[in-house]
């Protein structure tokens, strides 16, 4: 099992570029399914997840090559309409190609995604939104089983907002009959870039980035070229390996919009930040005070980053409150952040944390992502070593961070023992 070995205490100090979002290439790469023909995607990272998604549009019918960041995809006639459990299962967002496959061949059997270690996440809002379009859905032996002849327009209001929801019905909807109306729609700028992309091909979207999308549906649409907004889980975290280690690390290809309330958490706690049409730039000149947070849906403050943002309130001078209300059970890093010393308890969808003078290394355990990125900026700021295990989590959504981390200054390295 990979892991991580990190000499922790170092100042990190440097510029790194952030690459192309995880969040925003997996839909565009379900995108595909709409239109026949060759898409060409550019800023693609190499991640875990691309490869999974490559892997399951192939097996659909659409082949694809990543070269050097490049997604070239060819989408031809239909193979399979069935995305199986064992692709389904290591990535949830598979459940993205199941609003395309309907409104381009009107059949998807896709495996429902089962739980992951974050929380639930059931995928009732994008059925039920896709029955009120017209599909007959049947849920047999842990699949989705859907069909429509040809899906309706309608109007849908999310009772949650649901990012890969609004993407799913966003795809169904521009080969829909008529016209679709969501409501309380995701605004997450993933959501932004994949409407982007739609239109490009020749949907007409209009609303995208705000809480009501509106959609009329095409006979056909046609394939097109487009480069991958910045991922600003990515260079957010980036920015935080700089600041918890008392240096200063500038991200570049990211425009600041994208972590516009990060930001302003950052600079309410003490940093430093300078920022110009695509770079980002954060530091401080002293210890960092602790702040409340509370995640929420975009233009809030983003899910993706609290456990991140958690590994730096450990060593905040003061007590931050910490709390989760996308999903019901996103906390797991901080049992493992307190084998590092951190000062942290946990009541409901609430972390408390305590800030503390310093960390020291211990062997730690990644359970998910995100939690992956957050126990190595603590064990980069901790004195001594930390190894984390199960590291192959990390590689689901940071291309090749060791080498970034290292082009900073720190030293990492990877061992499979
Ligand atoms: C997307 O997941 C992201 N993944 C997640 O990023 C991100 O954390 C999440 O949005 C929230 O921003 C991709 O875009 C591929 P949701 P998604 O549907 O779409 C509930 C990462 O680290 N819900 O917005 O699956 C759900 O349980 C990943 O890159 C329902 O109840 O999340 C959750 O509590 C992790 N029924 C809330 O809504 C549904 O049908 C928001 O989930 C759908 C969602």
């Amino acid at each position: 099992m990979d892991k991580l070995i990190i000499e922790g205490g170092i100042a990190l100090n440097g510029i790194v570029k952030a690459g192309g979002a995880k969040n925003s290439v997996l839909p565009l790469m379900a995108a595909t399914i709409l239109a026949e023909g060759s898409h060409q995607f550019s800023n693609v990272p190499h991640l875990r997840d691309v490869i999974t998604m490559q892997r399951l549009l192939t097996h659909l019918g659409v082949a694809s090559e990543l070269t050097n960041n490049n997604l070239h995809l060819t989408s031809n006639g239909l193979q399979s309409h069935d995305a199986p459990y064992d692709l389904v299962k290591t990535m949830r967002a598979s459940v993205l190609v199941l609003g395309p496959l309907l409104a381009r061949w009107g059949k998807a059997r896709v495996s429902l995604p089962g739980g992951c270690a974050i929380g639930a996440r059931p995928i009732d809002l994008h059925l039920d939104a896709l029955k009120k379009m017209g599909a007959q859905i049947e849920i047999k032996e842990g699949y989705v089983e859907a069909t429509a002849s040809k899906l309706k327009g309608a109007e849908i209001q999310f009772n949650i907002v649901t990012v890969t929801g609004t993407e799913n019905i966003m795809m169904a909807a521009a080969l829909a009959e008529g016209t679709t109306i969501l409501k309380n729609a995701a605004r997450e700028p993933e959501v932004v870039d994949l409407a982007h992309y739609l239109i490009k091909m020749g949907a007409e979207i209009e609303g995208a980035g705000t809480g009501t999308i509106v959609i009329r549906g095409m006979q056909n649409l046609k394939p097109a070229a487009h480069t991958v907004i910045a991922d600003r889980i990515e260079a957010a975290t980036f920015l935080i390996a700089g600041v918890i280690t008392g240096g200063e690390v500038t991200v570049e290809n990211c425009p600041p919009f994208l972590l516009e309330t990060l930001l302003q958490h950052l600079k309410k706690s003490g940093c430093k930040i300078k920022t110009d049409s695509e770079s980002i730039t954060v530091s401080a000149s002293e210890r960092l005070k602790s702040i409340d947070i509370a995640t929420s849906p975009f233009p809030g403050f983003v899910t993706d980053m609290q456990a991140q943002f958690m590994a730096l309130m450990s060593l905040a001078r003061g007590t931050s409150r910490i709390t989760e209300t996308i999903f019901e059970n996103r906390f797991q890093h901080a049992l493992e952040l307190k084998r590092l010393g951190a000062d942290i308890s946990v009541e409901g969808h609430t972390a408390i944390v305590k800030g503390v003078e310093k960390l020291s290394g211990a062997p730690l355990m990644a359970t998910d992502l995100r939690a992956s990125a957050s126990l190595i900026l603590a064990g980069l700021a901790a004195e001594g070593t930390t190894i984390v295990d199960r590291a192959y989590h990390i590689d689901r959504g940071y291309e090749k961070i060791e080498e970034k981390l290292t082009l900073l200054g720190a030293k990492i390295s990877r061992t499979n023992q």
